[in-house]
C-alpha cells in the first residue's frame, strides 16, 4: 500500500494530520506484529513520554527477513560490490541472508550476548556488517555502529557511553588504494573499554592482527559452525533498536536512541513512499552503515520492503572518478541515491566517465544529506538522470530516523534545491527568533510540531540533554537546527545549519569537538571553529587558534600540519580543519564570549557584512582577522 498519485498524497497528508491514530494504526498493518499494539500514540513535545504502538510486540529481522521467504527466498537482497572492481559480485538471496543472520545471531548469544546489551561495530562496508546489525536485532540486543573512519578516541568514547560489551570489527577495510586499520584502532580504543568481554573480527584484508587471547575471536569459523535456526526475540515496540552517535554542540556527541516500533514503521513507510521501487527494480545508497542513511535506506528500508540493493565498499574515484557510473551501468540500477557532496566532487571530472556508461536503467535519482546546490541538481538531473529521473531530495537527520521532507518519485513534483513537502505525519512549523510561527512563504527556524513513528526517543543515558538540544529552544516544539524557507506552494528549501554544527560532506560535525581536540595541542591557547562555504564538500572547517606566547614555535607550515593531523588522529581523518589560520586573538563580547558571527563572515569572506562590531572588547582584533585571512 502506497501513494500513487500527487491527490492521493494530499489525501493522506490530512488524514494523518487529523487523524493519526487511524492512519499510523492502519500504515503498521503493513508490518508483521507478534501482537497487536493497544495505543498507536501517546506524549507530546511538552511531556516527552513519547511512545508509538504502546504493547505492540515485534521482531524488525522478522519483517526484513523471514516474511520474504515465502515468496522471495531465492532473490536477491543484497550484491555486493567490493572496493577492488575485480573482485567479483557476492550475490547474496533473501534465505541466505536470514541464514547467515541467524548464524550470527547465535555467535553472539554464544558469547554471552542477551536482550538489551549493547554491541559496538566497527567495520568497514561488507555484507557481514549488515549481517551483524540484523543479528544484533535478531535477539534483541541494542546495535551502535561507529564509522570506521572515527578515531580509536572517538570509539572508545562511544564504547563506553553506550557500555557496549561486546566488539565486532574487522582485520581492516580496503578504501581506496589505502587500508584502514580497524583491528589496530580497535586495540587503541579497547584499551579505555574495560567492560568489552569480546571482540568478533571478521577477516577481510588478511593483514596480521594481534589477537588477544580470551578476548578476541575471528568471526567467520564461528559463523560457519553456528546453527542457522535462531527464534527472533520478542520485542516490545518501544525497546531500543539502537543507538548511533550524532556531533552535538557540547564536545561529547549525543547517542540517539530509536525503538523497534516506531522505527521500523518509519523506516519502511518512507522507503516504500519515496522511492517507489517496482518489482525488478536494483536501489543503490552510497551511505555507509556507520551513518543514518545506511541505517535507514541500507539495513533497513530496503530489506523491510523485500528490495534488491547494490552495498558498495569503496570510495566514488576508485580506481576512477567512473566508479558509481560503471555499477550503476553493471548492475543496471535503477534507484540511485548519493550525497551532494559526491556529485559536486565527481562533476568536477567532467562527463568522460559518465558519458563511457549505460547509464539508461536509472529511474529515480535521490540526493542526502546536505543541500543540494542549483548547479549540482541540474547536473545531476540532466548527466545522471538524462532529464527524465525525477530526483528526490530527502530532508531527515540521525534524530529524526528516516526521511521527513522529500517528493515522493514520480508523485509529487520535485523542485531543483527544494528538498518540497513534508511526508504525510510531518508537521513543519517556520518559526522566527522568538518561536512565533511564520506563515506562507517565509523563511525561518524549522522546527516540528508533532512526534512521528521514527523519532529518537531520547539520548542514550541522558534525557535532560535530549529535552535541552532539542525541546528548549521553543518549548513544545522539536527545532531541528535547520533555517529553511518555504515557496508559496508549501515547498521547503533548507538553507543549512543554524547552530554551532558544521555539515562537512554531509556529515555534522561539532566546532565544540574540533576546537576541544586542537586545544589539546601543547602550544594551542585558544581556539574557534566556524564553518565557511566549499564547493565541493559544502562547508569547510576553519579555524582560528592562539598561540601561547611563553613558547617557541615551529614554522607556521609544519605547525599547521601537526595540529590538522592531530584533530584527525584525535577525532577521525574527516574532522582535519581545512584552513588554520594563527591569531593574536578572538573577537569577544565584553561578558568573555566569542563572537562567531563574525568569524563565521571573515572565514567566509563577507568583510563588508560584519554588523556592529563596536560591542566587542577587542574591536580592533577583527582587521587583524581580515588581514591574515588565508
Ligand atoms: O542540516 C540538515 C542536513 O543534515 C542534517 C542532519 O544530519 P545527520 O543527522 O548527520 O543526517 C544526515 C542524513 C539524513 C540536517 O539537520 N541535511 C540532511 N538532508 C538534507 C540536509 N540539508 C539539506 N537538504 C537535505 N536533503
Amino acid at each position: 500500500m502506497r501513494i500513487k498519485t500527487a491527490a492521493q498524497y494530499e489525501e493522506w497528508y490530512k488524514n494523518a494530520k487529523e487523524n493519526p491514530e487511524d492512519f499510523w494504526g492502519e500504515m503498521a498493518q503493513n508490518f508483521s506484529w507478534r501482537r497487536r499494539w493497544e495505543k498507536v500514540q501517546e506524549g507530546d513535545f511538552n511531556s516527552l513520554d513519547i511512545k508509538w504502538f504502546q504493547a505492540g510486540q515485534l521482531n524488525i529481522t522478522e519483517n526484513c527477513l523471514d516474511r520474504h521467504l515465502k515468496d522471495k527466498a531465492d532473490q536477491v537482497a543484497v550484491i555486493f560490490e567490493a572496493n577492488d572492481p575485480n573482485e567479483p559480485a557476492r550475490n547474496i538471496t533473501y534465505k541466505e541472508l536470514f541464514e547467515k543472520v541467524c548464524k550470527m545471531a547465535n555467535v553472539l548469544k554464544n558469547h554471552g550476548v542477551q536482550k538489551g546489551d549493547r554491541v559496538c561495530l566497527y567495520m568497514g562496508m561488507i555484507p557481514e556488517l549488515l549481517i551483524s546489525v540484523l543479528a544484533c536485532a535478531r535477539i534483541g540486543a541494542v546495535h551502535s555502529v561507529v564509522f570506521g573512519g572515527f578515531s580509536n578516541q572517538s570509539l572508545a568514547m562511544r564504547i563506553n557511553d553506550c557500555g557496549a560489551k561486546l566488539l565486532i570489527t574487522c582485520d581492516g577495510s580496503p578504501r581506496g588504494k589505502k587500508q584502514v586499520l580497524l583491528k589496530d584502532i580497535a586495540d587503541s580504543a579497547l584499551k579505555d573499554c574495560p567492560n568489552v568481554e569480546n571482540v568478533l573480527v571478521f577477516k577481510r584484508i588478511e593483514i596480521e592482527v594481534a589477537m588477544k587471547e580470551g578476548r578476541d575471536h575471528w568471526a567467520n569459523p564461528l559463523i560457519d559452525e553456528a546453527s542457522s535456526e535462531c527464534a527472533p526475540e520478542i520485542m516490545d515496540a518501544e525497546d531500543p533498536l539502537f543507538i548511533l552517535y550524532s556531533s552535538g554542540s557540547t564536545g561529547k556527541p549525543k547517542g540517539l536512541m530509536h525503538t523497534c516500533g516506531g522505527y521500523m514503521v518509519w523506516a519502511g513507510f518512507t522507503f516504500n513512499n519515496v522511492f517507489q521501487m517496482e518489482k525488478d527494480d536494483i536501489f543503490w545508497c552510497t551511505a555507509d552503515i556507520g551513518w543514518i542513511t545506511g541505517h535507514s535506506y541500507i539495513a533497513y528500508g530496503p530489506l523491510l520492503n523485500g528490495a534488491t540493493q547494490v552495498m558498495f565498499e569503496g570510495i566514488p574515484t576508485y580506481p576512477d572518478p567512473g566508479r558509481f557510473w560503471k555499477v550503476i551501468d553493471k548492475y543496471k540500477v535503477t534507484h540511485f541515491y548519493t550525497a551532494p557532496t559526491a556529485i559536486r566532487h565527481l562533476e568536477g571530472f567532467g562527463l568522460e566517465y559518465v558519458n563511457k556508461r549505460d547509464l539508461s536503467s536509472l529511474k529515480v535519482l535521490g540526493s542526502v544529506g546536505e543541500p543540494i546546490n542549483e548547479e549540482a541538481w541540474n547536473w545531476y538531473s540532466k548527466h545522471i538522470g538524462n532529464g527524465k529521473c525525477p530526483i528526490v531530495d530527502t530532508w531527515w537527520q540521525t534524530e529524526t530516523g528516516g526521511i521527513m521532507i522529500s517528493a515522493l518519485a514520480g508523485v509529487t513534483k520535485d523542485k531543483a534545491t527544494y528538498t518540497t513537502k513534508p511526508l504525510p505525519g510531518v508537521i513543519m512549523s517556520l518559526v522566527d527568533h522568538e518561536g512565533k510561527e511564520l506563515e506562507g512563504e517565509n523563511e525561518g527556524n524549522l522546527c516540528i510540531k508533532k512526534p512521528w513513528p521514527g523519532i529518537a526517543r531520547t539520548i542514550w543515558g541522558n534525557p535532560e540533554r535530549y529535552k535541552e538540544t532539542y525541546f528548549s529552544t521553543y518549548p513544545g516544539l522539536y527545532f531541528t537546527g535547520d533555517g529553511a524557507k518555504r515557496d508559496s506552494e508549501g515547498n521547503f528549501r533548507i538553507t543549512g545549519r543554524v547552530d554551532d554544527l558544521i555539515n562537512v560532506s554531509g556529515h555534522l560535525l561539532g566546532t565544540a569537538e574540533i576546537e576541544d581536540a586542537l586545544n589539546q595541542h601543547k602550544e594551542v591557547v585558544e581556539s574557534a571553529v566556524v564553518g565557511y562555504p566549499h564547493n565541493i564538500k559544502g562547508s569547510g572547517i576553519y579555524a582560528y587558534v592562539i598561540l601561547d606566547q611563553n613558547q617557541e614555535h615551529e614554522n607556521p607550515e609544519d605547525l599547521n600540519k601537526e595540529l590538522s593531523n592531530m584533530v584527525g588522529t584525535i577525532l577521525g581523518p574527516i574532522c582535519k580543519p581545512d584552513k588554520i589560520q594563527i591569531v593574536p586573538a578572538l573577537p569577544k563580547t565584553r561578558s568573555g564570549k566569542i563572537m562567531r558571527r563574525i568569524l563565521r563572515k571573515v572565514a567566509s569572506n563577507k568583510f563588508d557584512d560584519l554588523g556592529d562590531t563596536s560591542t566587542l572588547l577587542n574591536p580592533e582584533v577583527v582587521d587583524e582577522l581580515i588581514k591574515h585571512k588565508i
